[in-house]
C-alpha cells in the first residue's frame, strides 16, 4: 500500500494504477476508519480494479471550530485498517497542502438550493466545504468510480448533483449504513460518546424506525410526527433534538403528491455529540 501526502504524488500513483486502462475507485474519508468505511473500501474494491481512500480532516466543512479540534484522529490504525483491507493508494495531506493560501483565498464550489436546506441550515457552508474538497480529490485521482455512505443522507444528494451539473466523469456509488447489532449508525463521533452514552444512543435509531412504521401504517401528519418524536427523545436525560425531517427523499423538498420516496433525517445531541440518521423508503 502506497501512502502519499502531497498532490503531485497523489496523480502520479493515481495515474500509475490506471495505467492500461485499469479502473479506479475513491473512497474519501475524514479518517478515524470504522467498519462503515471499511464497507465503502470493499465496495469499492467490487467496482474497480484498484482503490484509493483519502484520510483528511477537511477544515472547511466545520462551521465549528470546537467541533473541528475534538474531530477523532487516529492516522496509525487507520493505516493498519486500510492495508489489511488490500487498499492501494491513501492519500493524508495537511490542510497546507489542500489549501496552501488559506481556505478563505480558495477557489470553492457551491451547489445552489440543496447546501442550504436541512443540515446546511442548521451549519452554514458545511456543504460548500464538502463540494469543494470532493471536486479537488476528483481532480487529484480521476477516479471512476467514488463511493459515499447513505448516512450523510443530503451530502450524497449535494454530491450527485454536483457531478451530474458539472457534467463529472465519475460514478457516484451509494452504500448503505452499517449499524451495531442495537441500530446505531456507525459514526467516527460515536467515537466522542462515553461508553454510556453509546449504550443508549440507539434510542435515536429507534425514534427514526417509529417515525417510518407510522409513516408506512398511514400516518401523514409530519408535523405532529417530527415534534412527538423529539419531544420523547428530549425527554431523555442528555438528549437534545437539533432537527428532524420528513421529506421527499429525491428533492429533500417537503413531501408532496408527487413524491414516491420518503427519508426521515434526524440530526440529536447526546451530551455534546450531534449525532445524524437517516432512513428512506418508498411510500
Ligand atoms: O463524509 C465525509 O467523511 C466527508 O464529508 C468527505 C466526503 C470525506 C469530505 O470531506
Amino acid at each position: 500500500m502506497k501512502i502519499v501526502q502531497n498532490i503531485q504524488q497523489a496523480v502520479e500513483a493515481a495515474n500509475g494504477l490506471k495505467k492500461s486502462g485499469a479502473t479506479l475507485a475513491l473512497v474519501p474519508t475524514m479518517g478515524n476508519l470504522h467498519e462503515g468505511h471499511l464497507t465503502l473500501v470493499r465496495e469499492a474494491a467490487k467496482h474497480a480494479d484498484h482503490v484509493a481512500v483519502s484520510i483528511f480532516v477537511n477544515p472547511l466543512q466545520f462551521n465549528n471550530p470546537k467541533d473541528l479540534k475534538t474531530y477523532p484522529r487516529t492516522l496509525d490504525a487507520d493505516l493498519t485498517k486500510l492495508e489489511q483491507a488490500g487498499v492501494d493508494l491513501v492519500f493524508t495531506p495537511t490542510p497546507e497542502i489542500m489549501y496552501p493560501d488559506g481556505m478563505d483565498a480558495h477557489t470553492f464550489v457551491f451547489v445552489p438550493g440543496l447546501s442550504d436546506m436541512l443540515e446546511g441550515a442548521l451549519r452554514p457552508g458545511h456543504f460548500k466545504g464538502v463540494t469543494t474538497v470532493v471536486t479537488k480529490l476528483f481532480n487529484i485521482f480521476r477516479p471512476d468510480f467514488a463511493m459515499f455512505g447513505q448516512k450523510d443522507f443530503q451530502q450524497v444528494a449535494v454530491l450527485k448533483k454536483m457531478v451530474r451539473d458539472m457534467a463529472m466523469q465519475i460514478k457516484l456509488v451509494e452504500v448503505p449504513i452499517v449499524r451495531d447489532e442495537n441500530g446505531l449508525a456507525l459514526s467516527s463521533r460515536n467515537g466522542l460518546l462515553t461508553s454510556e452514552e453509546r449504550e443508549r444512543a440507539p434510542l435515536i435509531f429507534r425514534q427514526m424506525m417509529q417515525i417510518r412504521d407510522q409513516i408506512i401504517s398511514g400516518r401523514r401528519d409530519f408535523r405532529e410526527l417530527t415534534e412527538e418524536a423529539g419531544e420523547t427523545i428530549d425527554a431523555n436525560d442528555g438528549f437534545r433534538t437539533d432537527s428532524i425531517d420528513i421529506v421527499d427523499a429525491d428533492t429533500l423538498k417537503p413531501v408532496s403528491e408527487q413524491t414516491s420516496r420518503i427519508a426521515v433525517l434526524m440530526a440529536v445531541y447526546l451530551g455534546t455529540t450531534r449525532l445524524i440518521d437517516s432512513v428512506s423508503f418508498d411510500l
